[in-house]
């Protein structure tokens, strides 16, 4: 099965995960069956220089990414509070999942942002906004009981 992802932001972090999604794509599907694919990326210059092919995949229209029904995941790596705030509340308003490397945005937001998560019955991931990816807000959680 595939599955459609829209990528907020293509700067350092949205770089490695476009890079990462793009070459570990096969190994993914044979260890969870589902296939990813990165169906838009919004940034703010078009005319920047990229690191990564990505051509025809660039937006400055997060509305091609929010209101697109074949978009199931979100990543947000815009950074800073808005327009990410605005936009991860609408993602996961509309049930798409949300994985966010935005700690700022957690800390500021998460409570009320994991709400509408719960209420729309998708999730809202953020382990690798900290911690260089170790895993330690999992533990962190584990240990208050949640
Ligand atoms: N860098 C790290 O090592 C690291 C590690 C963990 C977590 N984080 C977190 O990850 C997030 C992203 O960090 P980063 O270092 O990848 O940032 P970055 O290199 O500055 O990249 C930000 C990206 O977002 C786009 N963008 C910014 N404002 C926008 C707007 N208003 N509309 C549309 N696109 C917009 C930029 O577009 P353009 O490319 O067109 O300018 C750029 O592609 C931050 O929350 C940061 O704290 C970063």
């Amino acid at each position: 099965m595939k599955i459609k992802i829209g990528l907020l932001g293509l700067g350092t972090v949205g770089t490695g995960v476009y890079k990462l999604i793009t070459s570990r794509g096969g190994h993914i599907r044979e260890s969870t069956g589902v296939y990813p694919e990165i169906k838009k990326i919004l940034v703010k210059n078009l005319n920047k220089p990229r690191k990564v092919k990505v051509e025809g995949l660039l937006t400055q229209n997060a509305e091609e990414i929010l209101k697109d029904k074949e978009i199931k995941i979100v990543i947000e790596a815009i950074g800073g509070i808005s327009p990410a705030y605005e936009y991860v509340k609408e993602a996961l308003a509309s049930g798409k999942h949300v994985i966010t490397a935005n700690k700022e945005l957690i800390a500021k937001h998460g409570e009320e942002l994991n709400e509408i998560a719960e209420k729309n019955r998708v999730f809202l991931k953020c382990e690798a906004s900290v911690g260089g990816a170790i895993p330690i807000l999992h533990q962190i959680d584990a240990r208050h009981g949640r």
